[in-house]
C-alpha cells in the first residue's frame, strides 16, 4: 500500500516532533502494510531550509521498516501564491502536486490559481474535500474540482469518523458518486493509520477493488507516469442485486 499524504517529519508542522514519534509513526505503518509514504509536511517559510535534511534521515529510518520515504509537501491554496513556482515541491520529483484549502477560503479564486498552477506544468491533487464544507458547499467544490481536472485525496479518518459525522457522511457521498483517486491516512501520529479499518469498510460497502484502486493502482501509476483513474459511481440497488442473484 502507498499513503501519499503523512506528517511524519518532526518538528516541521503539527505532526510528528521528534524522531522518536517519526519511528513510532513507521512501525505502526510498517505494520500496517504499507510500503510507501510521502512526507508531506505542511509548507511553512520556516519549514522548507530544513525539509530536505529531516527528509533524508527520516528515510534512512523508514529504510529499516522497509518503507520507501518520498518527499512532497502540503500547500494551503490560500498561500501558495506566496511560493515561487520552480520552488513547490510536488511529489517525488513528478508534476503531482497536493493541495489543500482553508474552510474560508473563497472557492470561487481557485480557478485562476488552478490555471496558474496548470501552466506551470502541475497537476493538482486536492486533500480531502470531504472534510472541509458542509455537503450543499462539497457539491460545488466538486464541480469546480472536476472542470479543472483536479484530482482527489481523500483522508482514511473521515471514512473511520476520526473528525466527525459531517465528514464521515461527505465522505460517503464522494465515493457513492466516484471521482476519487487516492486514499491518504493524512497521519499526523502512529494512531493516525487506519487503511486497515478502511479497507473493511470500502469492502463491504463497495465489493473488492476500490481500496486497491486508491491506494495501490492509482499511486504506482502516479510514479510511474502511468494513467490515473477515478473512482466509479456505486452501483444501484438493482445492478447490485442482479449481481448477487446471477
Ligand atoms: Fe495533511
Amino acid at each position: 500500500m502507498k499513503d501519499l499524504h503523512c506528517h511524519l517529519l518532526p518538528a516541521l508542522d503539527d505532526g510528528a516532533q521528534t524522531f522518536a514519534d517519526t519511528e513510532e509513526m513507521l512501525k505502526t505503518a510498517a505494520a500496517s502494510g504499507i510500503g510507501v509514504i510521502a512526507a508531506t509536511s505542511h509548507y511553512s517559510p520556516e519549514m522548507e531550509p530544513v525539509y530536505e535534511g529531516t527528509w533524508a534521515k527520516a528515510g534512512e529510518l523508514a529504510g529499516k521498516y522497509h518503507i520507501r520515504l518520498l518527499r512532497g509537501t502540503e500547500y494551503d491554496l490560500e498561500y501558495i501564491a506566496d511560493v515561487p513556482k520552480e520552488k513547490l515541491r510536488p511529489v517525488e520529483g513528478t508534476k503531482y502536486l497536493l493541495v489543500d484549502m482553508n474552510r474560508n477560503y473563497i472557492v470561487h479564486a481557485m480557478t485562476n490559481l488552478f490555471f496558474e498552477l496548470k501552466l506551470a506544468g502541475f497537476q493538482i491533487i486536492f486533500a480531502h474535500p470531504e472534510r472541509m464544507l458542509p455537503l450543499r458547499e462539497l457539491k460545488v467544490l466538486l464541480k469546480l474540482l472536476e472542470e479543472n481536472a483536479i484530482l482527489i485525496q481523500m483522508d482514511s479518518g473521515s471514512i473511520v469518523g476520526r473528525y466527525g459525522e459531517q465528514a464521515r457522511s461527505n465522505a460517503r457521498y464522494l465515493l457513492d458518486r466516484g471521482g476519487c483517486h487516492f486514499l491518504g491516512n493524512d497521519a499526523h501520529k502512529a494512531g493516525h493509520f487506519m487503511f486497515r479499518e478502511c479497507r473493511a469498510i470500502l469492502e463491504k460497502r463497495y465489493g473488492q477493488g476500490l481500496f486497491e484502486l486508491l491506494t495501490e493502482e492509482n499511486p504506482s501509476a502516479l510514479l510511474t507516469g502511468g494513467e490515473i483513474n477515478p473512482s466509479p459511481q456505486r452501483k444501484s440497488f438493482w445492478e447490485r442485486f442482479f449481481r448477487r442473484e446471477s
